[in-house]
């Protein structure tokens, strides 16, 4: 099924707990008012995703998530001609139905996308709004409540595909990155409900580890990492394992590193 990697989730019920880092909300919503595609930057695990479940509650809009990849081509954004029974029947893809329906279409990794991708957003990036089917040889406007929001990883490996200029002068972009330590610390609290001593420990050891850059990590320690080793911890897996299997082995297979990490974690927890 092609569309396996894509997600339609109407707004949730309840407000998401997302902890504000800096003035992304306030931006986000003038973006949302001035009809302008949003981008967001960083590594993983920093809140991108929860951020925008967070907006789309605010907004009271549903969010379309493709998660993009080399395969990913304009024919699975827009849609293609499939057949029924005897007949060959149209069928929208995921960005067709948020141009037409409204709601924030989120290409998440937009930059692994085939670049037939990026030529199908551009006409919707700009005052222009609108989509071309070139299949069925229609153009569409969107509707009022559509809007685009992309992720992107810079420097996230070697050989990772960058976004050309003239793409990423569309978006308006906002980098997220770790949080500083009392706001880490209270996201893992309330993540996770454990304590704020066990919390601080994991936030210094997470700070230990970022600051080692001559290990060569390819991603270092992210909220993500913290947050499931808190849940392992708070459900009374020893906090030693916890740390080892959350944060130390995902980092790394390389065995010196991962008993370097070992080691230092084991100290600090
Ligand atoms: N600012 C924040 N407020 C609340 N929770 C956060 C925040 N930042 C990170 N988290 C926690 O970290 C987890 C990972 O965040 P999220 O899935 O949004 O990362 P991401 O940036 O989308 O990563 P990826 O690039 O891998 O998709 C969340 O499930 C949440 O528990
Ligand atoms: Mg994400």
């Amino acid at each position: 099924m092609e569309h396996k990697k894509t997600t339609i989730s109407s707004a949730p019920d309840t407000a998401p707990y997302y902890q504000e880092i800096g003035k992304e909300v306030e931006v986000f919503q003038h973006c949302w008012k001035n009809h302008l595609p949003f981008l967001l930057k960083g590594p993983t695990g920093t809140g991108k995703s929860r951020f925008l479940e967070y907006m789309a509650f605010t907004l009271q809009q549903p969010i379309i998530t493709v998660a993009c990849h080399e395969e990913t081509s304009s024919t699975d954004l827009i849609g293609r001609f499939i057949i029924k029974g005897t007949e060959t029947v149209w069928q929208d893809g995921p960005l067709t139905i948020a141009v037409k329906q409204g709601g924030i279409l989120y290409l998440d990794e937009i930059a692994e996308a085939r670049p037939d991708v990026i030529v199908a957003i551009h006409p919707l990036t700009d005052h222009r709004r609108e989509l071309f089917i070139d299949k069925l040889g229609t153009m569409i406007k969107a509707h009022r409540d559509f809007m685009l929001v992309a992720s992107f990883n810079p420097g996230y490996q070697r050989g990772f595909k960058e976004l050309k200029p003239s793409t990423r002068q569309r978006f308006v972009s906002m980098s997220f990155d770790y949080p500083e330590k009392e706001l880490e610390k209270m996201i893992l609290m309330k993540e996770t409900g454990i304590d704020s001593g066990v919390a601080k420990k994991l936030v210094n050891i997470a700070n230990k580890i970022r600051n080692l850059t001559e290990l060569g990590l390819t991603e270092t320690v992210s909220t993500r990492l913290l947050v499931d080793a808190g849940k392992l911890i708070q459900s009374g897996l020893p906090k030693r394992l916890s740390v080892e299997v959350a944060v130390v082995e995902p980092l790394s297979d390389d065995p010196e590193i991962v008993e370097a990490l070992r080691d230092l974690t084991q100290l600090l927890i």
